[in-house]
């Protein structure tokens, strides 16, 4: 089974760039692609930022070394001899799918392996935009990547068992992340239930049933929680969050997974939580 040595990553925004990073934490030779020049530039801002982070905790020996490993650029054919592509764009189905059935023509190594980070959205349709469904999977990671240890990999009904094989060496071996297998269904195993439950809380907040602060501290001190799941929507990003939402609905047509309107109206006023600097709460 060969080994992942070129990796790619598509989008740098806050998973994007989590995922560049740890790669390259891990001696790999990384080529991340953004939209444009001022998404590329934000992204080596985020790189910069939490490796210099990582080199003030001891946590690495030098930033300037890790960052060395990482090319930014907004030319998609740069990806053309990576051996495994992770994509983690916008939460978009149809956007998706269009990159996949780019990357498809740009990516020469007939076995390489084409990813996708998504939280929700059937690795089947990004595998049939493909010639290569075999391929395709997802390999599912957590925010923050350079601190949380699982990652959930997510073979599609097409995908082969050499494919699967390969993205677990490299999640465990190769990055030291715990891997868990899930089926290809909206949501995988975290998601599937976590969604519902920070919706639940926003419902809560909205019907005046409770305070913002009365729901995470709730969370917090009753049940042990490291943050309450207002403040862990404004960490996963509210458009992210309401994105998976409308596809756990759409797959389950479950009225739990149904995005309240007070989510809507959020993400329509650009409140997207830490990453706009408001959400629940201010940052
Ligand atoms: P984000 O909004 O921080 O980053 C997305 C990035 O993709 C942006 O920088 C944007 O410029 C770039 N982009 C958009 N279209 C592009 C294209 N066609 N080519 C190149 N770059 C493009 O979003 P985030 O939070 O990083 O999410 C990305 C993906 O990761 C989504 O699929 C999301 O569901 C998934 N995810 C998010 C988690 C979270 O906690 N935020 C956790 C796990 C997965």
């Amino acid at each position: 089974m060969r080994h992942v040595e070129r990796v790619g990553v598509v989008g740098c925004g806050q998973m994007g760039a989590g995922i560049a990073e740890v790669c390259a934490r891990a001696g790999l030779d990384v080529v991340a692609v953004e939209s444009n020049r001022a998404a590329a530039d934000a992204g080596r801002a985020r790189l910069e930022a939490s490796l210099g982070r990582a080199e003030r905790k001891g946590k690495i020996e030098s930033a300037a070394d890790v960052l060395e490993r990482i090319r930014i650029t907004e030319d998609l054919d740069s990806l053309a001899d990576r051996t495994l592509v992770i994509e983690a764009i916008v939460e978009n189905e149809a956007v998706k799918a269009e990159l996949f059935g780019k990357l498809d023509k740009i990516v020469t190594a007939p076995d390489a392996v084409l990813a996708s980070n998504t939280s929700s959205i059937p690795i089947m349709k990004l595998g049939t935009a493909t010639q290569r469904p075999a391929q395709v999977l997802g390999i599912h990671f957590f925010n923050p990547v350079p601190v949380l240890p699982l990652v959930e990999l997510v073979p599609s009904l097409l995908t082969g068992d050499e494919t699967t094989g390969r993205a677990r060496k490299f999640a465990e071996e190769t990055l030291g992340k715990h891997a868990i297998l899930c089926q290809d269904r909206a949501g995988f195993v975290v998601n599937a239930l976590l969604i519902p439950f920070i919706l639940a809380a926003v419902r809560m907040l909205e019907s005046g049933f409770a305070t913002k602060e009365a729901i995470d501290e709730g969370l917090v001190r009753g049940a042990a929680h490291p943050q309450g799941p207002l403040a862990l929507a404004d960490l996963i990003g509210l458009d992210t969050t309401k994105a998976v939402a409308e596809s756990l609905y759409e797959e389950f047509k479950e009225p739990l997974y149904a995005p309240p309107p007070l989510l809507a109206r959020m993400v329509d006023a650009g409140l997207l939580g830490r990453k706009t600097g408001r959400g629940f709460y201010t940052y």
